[in-house]
């Protein structure tokens, strides 16, 4: 089960919902429905949002943290759209205050938005005590958003089509990664605009990269370092140049691999275990190149209830 119903009727619930990276991110030719096809591996990581919903007379989000300003409020936000939904779906008002404590970086390429939608959900249906399996509740995510089928699964898994087609892959190691915060937030919208603009008409359909799937199996750092992959990296740095210098600073300092985090803004580095994390993480802050380093681990589960009230 994604979410655990509590024993007696809350008045507030609190879930942690995890951030993520894409080990791998192909991107196939624009579809005609404005998107576009994808071969990509999700890695749910230890970077949360905390979220807590509270009965309420009206449906309100507040956010806080790091770059909470960039965050839309009310039904513009992607948690507040999630808590509508599921209400509709199971015949209830959405009367709910959602307060979400963010450190998952606002426009990172993280799916911040997306863990606090599928938050939301898990949440939301704790508090409602909505009677809905876990495949009902991951087609309200995939209508909320494509990274939020992943976000609400958590682990690691592949992701197709638009992201929202999953399979889950084993878990056999635990990846220590830096993330390097940017000063810049990226719209993932204008990545793949922008990716569009500087492709040409011949463009694959994506595919699964084998190398990096042999690589998990074998759970060996260097392997995995060695298969990282991200189509979306050209366009994130020829609208962040800054990253540049991040990710050189991080091959530099010895990172297993260095990418862009999704669409960007945030770069990720793969350390061989948790003490090479924290001297990457010191020798990226030292380098002057990016706003703060974070370590974090994965894979991670997807959001769990803390605390019921
Ligand atoms: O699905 P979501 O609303 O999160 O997607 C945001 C935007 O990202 C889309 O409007 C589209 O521009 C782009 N996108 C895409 N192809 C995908 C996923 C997202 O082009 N597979």
């Amino acid at each position: 089960m994604l979410f655990q119903q509590p024993l007696t009727r809350a008045h507030s619930v609190t879930v942690r919902a995890p951030g993520k990276v894409n080990l791998q991110l192909s991107i196939g030719p624009l579809r005609d429905d404005g998107y576009h096809h994808l071969a990509t591996v999700f890695q749910a990581v230890s970077l949360f949002d905390d979220l807590t919903v509270t009965r309420s007379d009206r449906l309100r989000v507040r956010t806080s943290g790091e770059n909470a300003a960039e965050v839309p409020d009310g039904q513009d936000n992607l948690a507040g759209r999630a808590a509508a939904l599921l209400a509709a779906r199971i015949g209830v008002e959405p009367l709910v205050d959602i307060s979400i404590r963010k450190r998952i970086p606002v426009g990172g390429g993280m799916a911040g938005g997306s863990a606090d939608a599928a938050g939301a959900l898990v949440a939301c249906a704790a508090l409602w005590q909505a009677d809905l399996g876990d495949a009902e509740l991951l087609a309200l995510a995939a209508r909320l958003g494509s990274d939020v089928s992943f976000s609400l699964l958590g682990g690691m898994a592949i992701g197709e089509r638009r992201g929202e087609a999953l399979t889950p892959l084993p878990v056999r190691s635990t990846q220590h990664w830096v993330f390097a915060l940017a000063d810049t937030l990226l719209s993932t919208p204008r990545v793949f605009a922008e990716l569009d603009r500087m492709r040409d008409d011949t463009v694959p359909e994506p595919v699964r990269s084998e190398a990096l799937l042999r690589a998990l199996d074998g759970g060996d750092p260097v392997a995995i370092g060695r298969a990282l992959t991200n189509e979306a990296q050209p366009a994130a740095l020829a609208l962040a140049p800054g990253m540049g210098a991040t990710l050189a600073a991080g091959q530099t300092a010895g990172a297993l691999g260095s990418i862009v985090s999704g669409t960007g803004a945030t770069c990720a580095f793969l350390a061989r275990d948790e003490a090479h994390a924290r001297q990457l993480a010191a020798a990226l802050e030292a380098s002057g190149t990016c706003r703060a380093a974070r370590h974090a681990y994965g894979p991670v589960p997807g959001p769990a209830v803390i605390a019921v009230e």
